[in-house]
């Protein structure tokens, strides 16, 4: 089993896309057995939340239903987790501050696994969230290539 964790600000916009958006395209590609998906935010100011309903919107125009009550994450998280993929630059650095950089090497940003890595466009105050869809699926279809094509999931 390959523990896979997504992790955004506030865990209620992208994270939690992209951990419905991963889980539907491990499906699809016959793999979701050998995943754990979760995601988490890296404050608590929405602890308890589900999933903002714009962001939900977007899923449902794609197919893509599922729900998720934000939570932080904590160092315990980090240290359970394989592979942990943040939205932005500044999620790796407030993960990092908040866990004290020992962990620092297995939190990677969702897009470097992208032929043009980039931040994940952050919705919240620009209300584009086809925008952000279409950079998550992107950088989720791209780390599923990677794991499937260097045998993580064998
Ligand atoms: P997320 O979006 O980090 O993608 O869940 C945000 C949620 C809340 C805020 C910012 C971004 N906020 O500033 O409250």
């Amino acid at each position: 089993m390959l523990a896979v964790a997504f992790v955004c600000l506030g865990n209620i916009c992208r994270s939690p896309m992209a951990e419905l958006i991963f889980l539907d395209l491990a499906k699809r590609a016959g793999v979701s057995s050998k995943l754990l998906i979760d995601s988490f935010g890296t404050s608590d100011e929405e602890e308890g939340n589900g999933i903002y309903p714009p962001a939900l919107k977007v899923l449902s125009e794609h197919g893509i239903y599922g729900s998720h009550t934000a939570k932080q994450m904590t160092l315990p998280d980090v240290m359970r987790f394989d592979y942990i993929l943040v939205m932005e630059e500044r999620n790796r650095t407030r993960l990092v501050q908040n866990v004290g950089g020992k962990y620092a090497d297995k939190i990677k940003r969702l897009c470097d696994y992208t032929a043009r890595p980039r931040d994940v466009a952050d919705p919240w105050y620009t209300r584009d969230f086809d925008k952000a869809f279409n950079d998550i699926y992107d950088g989720c279809k791209a780390f599923l290539e990677y794991l499937i094509g260097e045998k993580k999931l064998d």
